[in-house]
């Protein structure tokens, strides 16, 4: 049994000012939990003078990274300083000299998981990321623990509060995108500048981690094909809505006959299932597992509270594998010869919006394009949508069929003269 357990905080913005009061403000709870108190011996800070929301004593921040890597005291050191350098290097390092390690950093563990993990295990240290998915829902843990006995054939996960609070005054309001983005920015929901969010690309690196964990897999964020919603407008809201879709920003991954998906891109999902509900900044992720069935962990997905709940927790399962003196190393094992399919080779329904002339023929002459290729028309909506200038608004939907050959179709649709543009192009996941 130890006297004390020693923390080393690196960053103490959103994320490590909720990690620092919740260490602070419970230590007393803490301390029981875990069966010795945690001390906080040092936080590590760009500057030392800024005003914070949580006031820390003044004598515990730094400048210096070597104060908390150099520290032999410390056994657990938190990175929350997001970003991949200096963060990749500092955490490598602190396993280097032995320190067990407790990361929000989505962007670190998507690219570097599978690297860190073989160095926690050399080094014989761990390296938890419960707060990298989903701020404060419990996704990880579960992954790594509570679904091991199933074979999981699927995830849908909304996974970046932006987007989702942005889809949402979209399909409420009818807003376009533009001054949806404006009011998710002046609310402080998206950053000045959002375009990790819109393009797909956090919501990328978040599904790689969940993907590696789900397959055990070698999922990299560059596996992800990703597409965002700045191209969304109004229109496809009203005829999703016709339609009875609800319009997500989905990640999603699935295995069938031992190759992987992974994509992230707004996607037509029916509007009755839960996850066509999930509004705002929240998050949820739906699993399907072939012991447990289809199991859904929804809740804030950002902000210091939740997130500091997931830090807090991982640094409580190190703390307590500490004092009992046990061996602490990464349980996951990654099978690397798991093949990614490309998204060519996906097999989906399709909504395809597009302005075309007024006369006619011009369907018939889309239909042959999707016919000569195998693709089956389910359902079309045609409607008038400027009289004056002779010209159409076409919905169309698809019955199932590969991306491969429905991207050799738009290139054909677009060419034909009655065409004016293809204004939509949006997978369907039933
Ligand atoms: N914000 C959320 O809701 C949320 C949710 C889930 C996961 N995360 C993840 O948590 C991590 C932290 O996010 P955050 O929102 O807390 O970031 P943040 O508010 O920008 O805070 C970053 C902190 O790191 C410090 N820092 C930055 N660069 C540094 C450097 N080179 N050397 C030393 N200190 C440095 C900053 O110091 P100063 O304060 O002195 O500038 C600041 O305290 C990221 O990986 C993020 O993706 C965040």
């Amino acid at each position: 049994m130890r006297q004390s357990i020693g923390i080393g905080l690196m960053g103490l913005g959103v994320v490590g000012g909720g990690v620092a009061r919740a260490l602070v403000e419970r230590a007393e709870a803490l301390s029981h939990q875990v069966g010795c108190p945690l001390r906080l011996r040092k936080i590590l800070v760009r500057h030392p003078s800024k005003k914070r929301p949580f006031k820390v004593e003044r004598r515990l921040l730094t400048t210096d990274p070597r104060e908390i890597l150099d520290d032999p005291e410390i056994d657990i050191v938190i990175e929350v300083i997001g970003g991949e350098s200096p963060a990749l290097q500092l955490i490598k390092e602190a396993m280097a000299r032995g320190k067990h390690v407790v990361t929000a950093n989505k962007e670190v563990i998507a690219k570097h998981g599978p690297e860190l993990l073989s160095l926690a295990r050399e080094k014989k240290v761990d390296i938890l990321y419960e707060a990298s998915v989903g701020g404060g829902i419990p996704l990880i843990a579960p992954f790594k623990q509570d679904l091991l006995a199933n074979r999981i054939s699927a995830i849908h996960a909304i996974i970046n509060g932006t987007t989702n609070y942005i889809l949402t005054r979209m399909a409420a309001e009818g807003l376009d995108f533009s001054s949806a983005l404006r009011e998710a920015q002046q609310r402080g929901y998206a950053k000045p500048n959002p375009a990790n969010d819109i393009e797909g690309i956090d919501a990328a690196y978040k599904l790689a981690i969940l993907a590696t964990l789900a397959f055990h897999a070698q999922v990299h964020p560059e596996d992800v094909y990703h597409e965002g919603i700045s191209r969304l407008s109004s229109h496809d809201f009203r005829y999703a809505n016709e339609l009875g879709y609800a319009i997500k920003l989905l990640g999603i991954a699935k295995e069938e006959d031992g190759s992987i998906e992974v994509r992230v891109h707004p996607v037509f999902i029916p509007e009755e299932l839960l996850l066509a509900k999930v509004d705002g900044v929240y998050n949820a992720v739906q699993v399907e597992g072939d012991l447990v069935g289809r199991v859904i962990f929804y809740g804030e997905g950002a902000g210091a509270l939740p997130t500091s709940s997931a830090v807090v927790a991982d640094v409580i399962d190190l703390a307590q594998r500490i004092n009992l003196g046990v061996s602490i190393t990464p349980r996951l094992r990654l099978d690397p010869t798991k093949r990614i399919r490309p998204i060519w080779e996906i097999e989906t329904r399709y909504y395809l919006r597009m302005i075309t002339d007024d006369r006619p023929g011009v369907l018939a002459q889309i239909s042959r394009i999707l016919g000569d290729l195998q693709i089956s028309i389910s359902s079309v909506i045609q409607k008038e949508s400027d009289i004056s200038a002779d010209v159409a608004e076409i919905v169309l939907m698809t019955y199932p069929a590969q991306e491969q050959a429905m991207q050799r179709a738009l290139k054909q649709i677009e060419k034909l003269d009655v065409v004016k543009q293809i204004s939509s192009f949006i997978r369907v996941e039933d």
